[in-house]
């Protein structure tokens, strides 16, 4: 027996208002959803699916708007992280942004991309020694250290190297951005940067160390931040310590103040930068601060999209995609919410019913969205997964030997692959059996 359609949860956007509230989406009676100017069929067509589209358009459209909000006050580095392609690196270079790295695959990439190691800050909380010397040996801008612990690790590597290494201790300011408890870095019980308590001794540790120069502080609270209460909260005890750290005679001169502003998936307003420019000069205003951020997700969320086909759809309930948690992990792994629009004009505008959208990978968690009041699809039809930008293909595994998706870029009308589909073959290439297995 087939399993009952479950009722829809919730109020859910229509499709209509999903595209209406996203600027260079369109929906058109031939040509179907239309990304820029480009048809998104068309390139499913090309590439098959699963595959994901880019707007270069709303790339640079959301960085200059976020340095047009901050001109005068801060310095963006991109947090590489959200979406590493190097023609999204590339973009953003262009556009006058620097870069935030974690790892020195993300720092090869960075300098893979164009980016000058001058205007590379590098995060993380476990950089290996590796890592550091990496980092040393290329002279970046920046490193941006979270413990008591790295920055002996970077003194003893730097000093008999006879280099003095810029550092900005990343504090921990034991504020709770609010935000899903996977993605939050910023409370007490989070493993990310010293503690505020620790941060005076740490810093006068690093202005005595050889081979280090305290330049600032760091700090960044979570992800998909959408207030600016916990931003002002966190930059207010920031400011605090710049104060007590100049009482003592220690120069800082920068403040980064991180990433994490979010945007809007469902009918929740993004972050406005405004709000955010706002805070950081009440905070920071008269202290004579360089000032940085580092977001990732709020300038690529929106512009990318994961096609993906109707499989079949079992009992009426469940439409199964060939898009599955290991393209975008992002629902299973935080329960998050991603607008579901169908690719064709006709589509768009059937009949509403609720159903289950799945993947095809044997895990329940393989699920883009429940109860989700969708236009009737058939198999064969397609679908754009919205605001797939960020935290998608980055986060993408082989799991179930599904090899990665390949990519598109879309400029105003043109559009160019970006990435090959992975061959299959590619998935093993690495591996070796050994003769004793027989
Ligand atoms: N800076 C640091 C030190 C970070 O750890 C992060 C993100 C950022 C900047 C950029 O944050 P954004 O502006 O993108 O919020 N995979 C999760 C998000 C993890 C964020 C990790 N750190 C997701 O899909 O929601």
């Amino acid at each position: 027996m087939a399993a009952p359609a479950p009722a829809a949860l919730e109020d859910d956007p229509t499709v209509a208002a999903l595209i209406a509230a996203r600027p260079l989406l369109s929906l058109h009676a031939l040509d179907g959803l239309v990304l820029e100017q480009v048809p998104l069929s068309r390139i499913a067509e090309v590439l098959g699916t699963p595959a994901w589209v880019y707007s270069a358009g709303i790339m640079r459209a959301r960085l200059a708007a976020l340095q047009a909000a901050l001109a005068g006050l801060a310095q963006v580095h991109y947090a590489v992280k959200a979406n590493d392609h190097l023609a999204v690196l590339r973009l953003m270079a262009a556009g006058g942004a620097g870069a935030d790295v974690v790892s020195e695959g993300e720092l090869r990439r960075a300098r893979a991309a164009g980016i000058p190691a001058g205007d590379i800050v590098f995060s993380g909380v476990g950089k290996t020694a590796r890592e550091l010397r990496l980092a040393i040996a290329e002279d970046i801008f920046q490193l941006n250290v979270e413990s008591a612990e790295e920055l002996e690790m970077v003194s003893a590597i730097a000093a008999p190297l006879g280099r003095t290494v810029r550092v900005a201790l990343r504090i921990n300011p034991d504020v709770d951005a609010g935000t899903h408890a996977k993605i939050t870095t910023g409370t007490a019980r989070d493993k990310f940067g010293i503690p505020f308590a620790e941060a005076p001794a740490a810093y006068a540790r690093a202005a005595a160390l050889p081979g280090v120069e305290p330049v600032g502080l760091a700090l960044h609270i979570g992800s998909q931040i959408l207030s600016t209460a916990p931003y002002r909260a966190a930059f207010a005890r920031a400011a605090e310590l710049v104060r007590a750290l100049r009482a003592q005679g220690l120069p800082v001169r920068r403040m980064d103040c991180g990433g994490g502003l979010g945007i809007g998936y469902r009918d929740e307003a993004g972050a406005s930068p405004a709000a955010l420019a706002g805070a950081m000069r009440a905070a920071f205003g008269g202290l004579g601060l360089e000032l940085m951020v580092e977001p990732g997700r709020w300038l690529v969320g929106p512009a990318g999209v994961l096609l993906a086909e109707v499989v079949l759809v079992k009992g009426g309930r469940f439409v199964v995609l060939d898009a599955a948690m290991t393209d975008l992990v992002r629902p299973a792994m935080y329960d998050a919410w991603h607008g579901i629009v169908p690719l064709a004009g006709r589509d768009a505008v059937a009949p509403a019913a609720a159903v289950d959208v799945v993947g095809p990978v044997c895990e329940s968690a393989d699920t883009f969205a429940r109860a989700r009041d969708l236009p009737r699809l058939s198999p064969g039809a397609r679908v754009a997964v919205l605001d797939a930008g960020a935290y998608g293909a980055v986060m993408s595994s082989t799991y179930n030997a599904r090899p990665l998706a390949p990519i598109a870029l879309v400029d105003g009308d043109r559009w160019a692959v970006i990435r090959d589909r992975q061959p299959h073959a590619e998935l093993w290439a690495g591996e070796h059996v050994p003769d004793f297995i027989g």
